[in-house]
């Protein structure tokens, strides 16, 4: 299966998307985690997405695209993959269609995780994320059970430096005037599949199933 999660930022596609590739058993590709895992390394790539992502901005197109199309063609995802955070510009998702077409592969589905604005600031705010694994915790939420120790791995949790409140708000902004056009893009080629977001994880998660014909 070849999926897209799409949503403003704080929607839950990283908490989707983990309990997703399980059941599916297909790649999560989250640019914004092989960001941040570059950074982690001090690669170039790191250094210099580090500089839009600090101010909440996106990295240039030609930088996400050039690395979402070496992972598409990377064998284990030639049986599909979960794409969370590509694309999210109207050039990305141009750049994905024609890589899909050269490669004979389809989208399955875009799975929109609806949320209202107000709520997206608290999501962002009081996130946690796993150092080591990535696994995302929420300080209210969904605690880890020891503060601070990742329940999966037992690595450090932290706070995303973009999860501040300033880059927070620019964050929203720049979503709004770039990503949300692709919503009717995505209508249009009738692979939309609107989730409410705004219920407990686990409802996200069935509704989710239930928009794939899926029961779990
Ligand atoms: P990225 O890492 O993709 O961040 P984002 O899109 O802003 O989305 P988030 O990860 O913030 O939110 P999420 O939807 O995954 O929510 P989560 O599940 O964690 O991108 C970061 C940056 O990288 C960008 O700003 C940009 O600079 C750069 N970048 C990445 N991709 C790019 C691209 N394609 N082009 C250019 N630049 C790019 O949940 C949030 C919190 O809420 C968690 O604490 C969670 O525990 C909690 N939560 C989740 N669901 C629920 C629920 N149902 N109820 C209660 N709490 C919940
Ligand atoms: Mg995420
Ligand atoms: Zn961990």
């Amino acid at each position: 299966m070849r999926i897209i999660l799409m949503g403003p930022p704080g929607a839950g596609k990283g908490t989707q998307g983990e309990r997703l590739v399980e059941e599916l058993k297909i790649p999560h590709i989250s640019t914004g985690d092989m960001f941040r895992r570059a950074m982690t390394e001090g690669t170039q790539l790191g250094k210099k997405a580090r500089e839009y992502m600090e101010k909440g901005e996106l990295v240039p197109d030609e930088v996400t695209i050039g690395i979402v199309k070496e992972r598409l063609l990377a064998d284990d995802c030639q049986t599909g993959f979960m794409l969370d955070g590509f694309p999210r510009t109207v050039p990305q998702a141009d750049a994905l269609d024609k890589l899909l077409n050269e490669i004979n592969q389809e989208l399955d589905a875009v799975i929109y995780i609806r949320m209202p604005e107000e709520d997206l600031i608290s999501r962002m705010t009081g996130r946690r994320v796993c150092r080591q694994c990535g696994a995302t915790y929420h300080s209210v939420f969904a605690p880890p059970k020891a503060a601070g120790v990742c329940d999966k791995c037992q690595g450090e949790v932290y706070q995303r430096e973009d999860d501040k409140i300033d880059t927070v708000e620019n964050r929203l902004k720049v979503y709004l005037k770039n990503t949300q056009p692709l919503i009717d893009f995505y209508k249009e080629k009738g692979l939309l599949k609107e989730i409410d977001g705004n219920q407990d994880m686990e409802m996200v998660f069935k509704d989710i199933g239930r928009s794939l014909g899926r029961k779990w």
